[in-house]
């Protein structure tokens, strides 16, 4: 039986039932009950009488929000490993308790890569539209020419956690996996991946990049049109980070020339609002930004962050702590 504490909690987001159960069963919890995102104003007004405010990526939380924010508030937890959305030092000014969601969902974001590797690689949206049309008129030899991902390159950009379930899938399908990170990991954590303490070097060597850095003003189109150009020709790019990770103005004439065989995108920048060649071109495979999306990790991320709310008004270590 999960204890409960009187310790008044305002969730914003919207969470599957068995989500929001983490916190009702826990705490005197509230919910969002717009059935939508709130504006700003919203946040401010609803979060009233809270002690904790669970946020997620799509609630911007800038240093005059977190100014507005009620009194009572003295924790901010958002429902993401991302944090790009809040101005963390700003909330530390403030002396409010970040928390976020690591590692939980690690394993689905780095399923979801795979999902894009392979349909991406195997022209996924093109065989689909092909079956459902109806104008399929059986096997031939030349239909539908993927690539290969068993045996191919593998560039991870961003060795985080979710970097590495990448790379443990990838050697699942003999992907020889090459990284580049801020640093060189561990020889435990690195597991035989080969490291570049250049991005460019590991652009040369990458028959698929991997995209699974954070996004912050440093990495906002990194991957732009040089560093394309830097790919092996026909390498395909997937993105499981933040579309502003990429420069769309660059990767879109490379896939309509072929340059970049394919794309496998599940975050785009200015989301939902993508750019309009990201839905019709054949050659890219898009996901609505469903990383994480599953019940499982869902619930997890709930978890840790009801288990990091507790520990923090009880005066506990808070291991997912930003601030
Ligand atoms: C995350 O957890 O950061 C997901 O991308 C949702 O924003």
């Amino acid at each position: 039986m999960t204890a409960f504490s009187s310790t008044r909690v305002f969730v914003a987001c919207l969470l599957p039932d068995e989500a929001k159960a983490q916190f009702s069963e826990r705490f005197d919890a509230r919910f969002n009950a717009h059935g939508r995102t709130l504006t700003a104003d919203e946040l401010v007004a609803d979060s009233a009488g809270a002690e904790a405010l669970v946020v997620t990526a799509t609630d911007r939380l800038d240093a005059a929000t977190i100014a507005r924010l009620p009194a009572s508030v003295r924790l901010l937890a958002t429902y993401s490993v991302g944090h790009e959305h809040i101005d963390t030092p700003a909330a530390r000014e403030r002396g409010l308790t970040v928390l976020y969601t690591p590692d939980v969902l690690s394993d689905a974001c780095a399923d979801t890569a795979l999902l894009l590797m392979l349909g991406a690689a195997r022209r996924v949206v093109e065989s689909q539209a092909l079956v459902r049309s109806g104008a399929w008129t059986g096997w031939t030899a030349l239909q539908l020419l993927g690539r290969d991902v068993h045996g191919a390159r593998l560039g991870i950009l961003g060795m985080g956690r979710i970097g590495r379930a990448v790379a443990k899938r990838a050697r699942g399908f003999d992907m020889v996996v090459h990284y580049h990170n801020r640093s060189r990991l561990s020889p435990e954590h690195e597991a035989g991946a080969l490291y570049h303490p250049t991005l460019d070097t590991l652009l040369v060597e990458s028959d698929f990049l991997c995209v699974a850095c954070p996004s912050s003003p440093e990495t906002r189109h990194l991957i732009d049109a040089a560093r394309i150009a830097r790919l092996p020709p026909g390498a395909i790019i997937v993105n499981i980070a933040r579309g502003e990770v990429i420069d769309d103005q660059a990767l879109i004439p490379a896939l309509e020339s072929g340059r970049i065989f394919a794309a496998g995108l599940d975050v785009f920048e200015g989301e939902p609002n993508i750019a309009p060649a990201y839905r019709t071109l054949p050659n890219v495979f898009s996901l609505p930004h469903i990383g994480s999306s599953t019940l499982e990790t869902r619930v997890a991320m709930a978890r840790l962050l009801a288990h990091g709310i507790t520990a923090a008004f009880a005066g506990e270590p808070v291991p997912n702590r930003l601030a």
